[in-house]
């Protein structure tokens, strides 16, 4: 979703920005715009719709200064435009010429627009952003830390934001409510942005701006204070984000590199935490709550997209292993149903960026309601990692890929993690809990192997490339992986794919299968192994085009396939974590094979910072 970079120092501060840009396109946009103070302050602006490339061809040699704002925009109010593309300039009758880039929803900006239209301000968009870029000019006074309070007291939503002025062309102000923004701190200059990839090749020092705060940044200097004027002094901290992380390498797309990293990025997630020789899960995040970890009379998890699938995986994981009551929702439905908290309730949010705008609101009407809150999340020092009461971190490395894969996988080995450390606290014997580690200790070198099947997936996926519907089966705990390969390849390949219980299909969506349409089943041998095969006769039946990922040496679906892909035998909580693998590699083949622009697929954002 929206991004935003801004710099004040010495260099070039063109190159910084464009640079800045291209690292946060991978959150989603549409368009993109830079503001520059050009020498004494002479307010220069370019804006374009597509691509960030498009926008620094358009700055060719100009726009030379140290102090600038960017952004890249993700269309909320307002089509896809130029005139709606960021930065916004205040009225520039006033005369003081501010551009300022923001990301999040000024709730109340139709009063605040018609206050200010009385005063003869002229809008030349159709954003949120414009009226707050105006209303910071008409409150303007000489000083634009203060005006930028001001302007802040009165609006309601969520923000982050950069503004510059030429009458002040030696300070930046940011500021943030709700949404996320980082201010690098490096050598007489600083970077900030919207998160931490468009920083760490400049410093490694950092800190999250916190909720309506803003701060005034000079080349030396920085001052935080609330938006009433309260200074606050900021913890700056080491990013635990390395530059080669975040780079592409020998990888074609981010998607790829981060479905091979996945076996390296388990192992770090287990590091630490799986105590294989006293047969314990260790998890500092969560130890202060054990007790009420293990005495909780139901948990809810919540979260949007991909980590809502990880969730229904916790959901099994919970009453299979802990033996606790488990439910899941859509955060954006948690929040609105006015849900029922009672003592003994665990709310267990699950997010990879920590910043989706559905899930930190559902948290914090939980925690209104007294739940207990969990989160596992990916992103250190992200807005529902700071909101939880306790958590734990992923550990599985910065996901750029829009497409989420490897913090899929990370979401569903904690939540793993998770119900075996609350299990052994009840039910589960030190017997059951010490082989089920040493099983997750194989699974890092089990998904290489499942990955090694990368051409094989590609040929078969070859086969059905131009058939535009597929549907997705499976039962238990392979429903939500069926659901997780049907998004993947519905997200970057634009097939629609739709994921549901295998049982299910009986009830309507059989009526879809004709001659030749593929039909993914996730069966592998396990409680309901016998029942899927029937499903499968049912679908063969109708001519559909039966695609299977089942354990290795099961003969009996390889004569009933067209294609099957292996995953090695392992314990039923622990097959998510190898069976969404190779769904992940045929979405990804049947995007390439598409023609579709992997990492940057339409409407999507890496991100969703509002509601
Ligand atoms: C967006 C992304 C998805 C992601 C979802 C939740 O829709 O495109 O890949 O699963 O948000 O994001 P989160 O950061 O909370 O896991």
């Amino acid at each position: 979703m929206c991004g935003i970079i801004a710099y004040i120092g010495r260099r070039d501060a063109k190159s910084i920005l464009i640079e800045g840009l291209k690292r946060l396109e991978y959150r989603g946009y549409d368009s993109a715009g830079v503001a520059i103070l050009e020498g004494a302050g002479d307010l220069q602006r370019a804006r374009s719709v597509g691509r960030v490339q498009g926008l620094e061809e358009l700055l060719g040699d100009g726009f030379n200064g140290s102090v600038g704002v960017a952004h890249t925009r993700w269309a909320t109010h307002g089509g896809v435009s130029e005139p709606n593309a960021h930065p916004h300039v205040d009225d520039k009758k006033l005369g003081h010429g501010i551009a300022l880039v923001h990301n999040g929803i000024i709730e109340n900006y139709a009063s605040i627009k018609q206050w200010l239209a009385k005063k003869n301000h002229v809008f030349e968009s159709e954003t949120d952003t414009e009226v707050l870029a105006h209303l910071i000019g008409e409150l303007y006074d000489g000083d634009l830390e203060k005006a930028v309070q001001a302007a802040l007291r009165e609006v309601t939503g969520a923000y982050a934001l950069a503004v510059i002025c030429p009458k002040e062309p030696d300070t930046l102000v940011v500021a943030r409510k709700g949404s996320p923004l980082m201010v690098g701190v490096g050598a007489d200059e600083y970077v900030i942005a919207s998160d931490s990839s468009a920083i760490v090749a400049h410093t490694k020092q950092a800190f999250t701006l916190e909720d309506y705060t803003v701060a005034k940044i000079t080349r030396d200097s920085i001052r935080t204070s609330t938006v009433d004027n309260v200074e606050i002094t900021p913890e700056i901290r080491e990013l635990e984000v390395d530059l080669e992380e975040i780079e592409l390498g020998s990888f074609e797309h981010y998607m790829l590199k981060e479905i091979y990293e996945q076996p390296e990025a388990i192992k770090r997630c287990f590091q630490g935490r799986l105590d294989l020789r006293d047969g314990q899960v260790r998890l500092g995040g969560i130890s202060e709550f054990a007790r009420k970890l293990a005495t909780a009379k139901r948990i809810v998890f919540i979260g949007q997209g991909t980590a809502l699938h990880a969730a229904m995986i916790g959901e099994y994981l919970i009453e299979h292993i802990a033996k606790i009551p488990a439910e899941v929702e859509f955060a954006s439905e948690f929040r609105y149903r006015n849900p029922i908290v009672e003592p003994g309730t665990v709310v267990i949010s699950i997010s990879q960026s920590g910043e989706t705008a559905d899930t930190l609101a559902a948290l914090t009407e939980a925690k209104q309601k007294g739940a207990l809150t969990v989160g596992l999340v990916n992103v250190v020092g992200s807005s529902i990692a700071r909101e939880t009461d306790a958590g734990i971190y992923l550990r599985v490395g910065p996901e750029i890929g829009v497409a989420s894969t490897k913090a899929f996988l990370g979401q569903v080995a904690v939540a793993t993690m998770l119900a075996a450390y609350i299990g052994r606290r009840r039910f589960y014997s030190q017997d059951d809990l010490g082989s089920l580690l040493n099983e997750m200790d194989r699974i890092p070198s089990l998904i290489s192997r499942v990955l090694e099947q990368s051409d094989d997936i590609k040929k078969a996926t070859s086969r059905y490339i131009n058939r535009e519907n597929w549907l997705f089966l499976g039962r238990g705990m392979n429903y939500p992986v069926a659901l997780e390969g049907a998004l993947k390849l519905k997200e970057i390949s634009y097939i629609h794919a739709e994921g549901m219980p295998a049982a299910e299909m009986k009830h309507g969506p059989i009526a879809l299968i004709d001659d030749g349409m593929p039909v993914v089943f996730v069966a592998t041998k396990n409680s309901q192994y016998e029942k899927v095969l029937s499903n499968i006769e049912e679908v063969r039946t109708r001519g559909g085009h039966v695609i299977a990922v089942a354990t290795e040496g099961d003969t009996d679906i390889q004569s009933m396939c067209e294609d099957v892909f292996w995953v090695p035998d392992v314990a039923e909580p622990l097959q998510p974590l190898l069976t969404v693998v190779p769904l992940q590699l045929m979405a990804y083949h049947a995007a390439v094979m598409r023609g579709k622009d992997v990492d940057k697929p339409r409407n999507l954002a890496k991100s969703v910072t509002v509601e």
